[in-house]
């Protein structure tokens, strides 16, 4: 999708950070944004914002974490307008630094919440509904490079939501007709309030400059959608890593495609 004039576009947690920038964006190729997140004030100073420069905005009061409110938003969406092109799975939210052993239920719940089921209520409320409209239509769901790789201890909750994210898109993929086109980003760090004002946030890349970057990848109709050049090089440890376990442990042998999960699945499944 490269013409954005006119398409109508849905960003949760649109009001700050990544997800304004990506409205400052969507709004200047002419899109009609709406935001939704759960704090009015912020919502409303996002949508005066950008209709002081002329674009098409308003605002939903929504937490994406309670499907009836995903639902409503969507109802509310498709009442405006009568369809929507684009929705941007982006609301998420930081876990508490914990080491796994010592984190609890409830960390991992507070966290998958928001970040795995907050997006799946996205999808199961715009993804049905892309579907029946039967438009060329895109869901892009905001992952982060730490659903690549895990950069350090104590992100085990974030990192877990993170995955989990990666999986649902990449099964999504699969799954959803080719006029609904799924994508996936992975910010590495990118200022914004997430996490706080701390020196690492501040030291993210701006916002706008993270925008310019992932733009063509969208407008091209990527689905793998990238940003921060050093995630290729620390993904690519694991998967190196786990190449060489294969060579090592797993190696190809003759008649072993009985053993091809794909490919069974594929004669199974379909
Ligand atoms: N900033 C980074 O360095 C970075 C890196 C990788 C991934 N990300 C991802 O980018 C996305 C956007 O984050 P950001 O960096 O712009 O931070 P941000 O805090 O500015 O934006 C997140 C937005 O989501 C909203 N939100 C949180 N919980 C919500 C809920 N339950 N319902 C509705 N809205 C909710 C927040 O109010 C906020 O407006 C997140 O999914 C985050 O995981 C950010």
């Amino acid at each position: 999708m490269k013409d954005f004039k006119d398409k109508v576009v849905v960003i949760t947690g649109g009001a700050t950070g990544i997800g304004k920038a990506m409205a400052d964006r969507f709004g200047a190729e002419g899109a009609h944004v709406i935001l939704a997140a759960r704090r009015e004030d912020r919502l409303r100073e996002a949508v005066a914002d950008l209709t002081s420069r002329g674009v098409d905005a308003r605002y939903q009061v929504c937490d994406v974490s309670a499907s009836a409110d995903v639902d409503a938003l969507a109802a509310y969406a498709w009442d405006e307008f009568g369809r929507v092109d684009v929705l941007v799975n982006n609301a998420g939210r930081p876990g508490v630094p914990a080491r796994v052993v010592e984190s609890s239920p409830e960390a991992f719940e507070e966290v998958f919440r928001v970040n795995v089921f907050g997006q799946l209520n996205g999808i199961w409320a715009f993804g049905t509904r892309m579907v029946e409209q039967g438009t060329p239509a895109m869901i892009l769901n905001v992952n982060s490079e730490v659903g690549l790789y895990i950069p350090s201890p104590m992100v085990g909750t974030y990192a877990a939501s993170k995955y989990a994210g990666r999986a649902i898109s990449e099964t999504l993929r699969l799954e959803l007709p080719e006029h609904v086109h799924v994508g996936v980003i992975y910010p590495g760090l990118v200022q914004s309030e997430f996490g706080g004002d701390t020196q690492m946030t501040r030291a993210g890349m701006p916002a706008a400059e993270f925008v310019d970057v992932i733009w063509p990848q969208i407008e091209n109709g990527e689905f793998h959608i990238v940003s921060h050049p050093w995630a290729k090089d620390y993904f690519g440890e694991t998967a190196q890593e786990l190449a060489h376990a294969f060579d090592r442990y797993a190696p190809h042998f003759d008649g072993d495609n009985k053993y091809d999960s794909k490919w069974l699945a594929s004669q199974t499944i379909g």
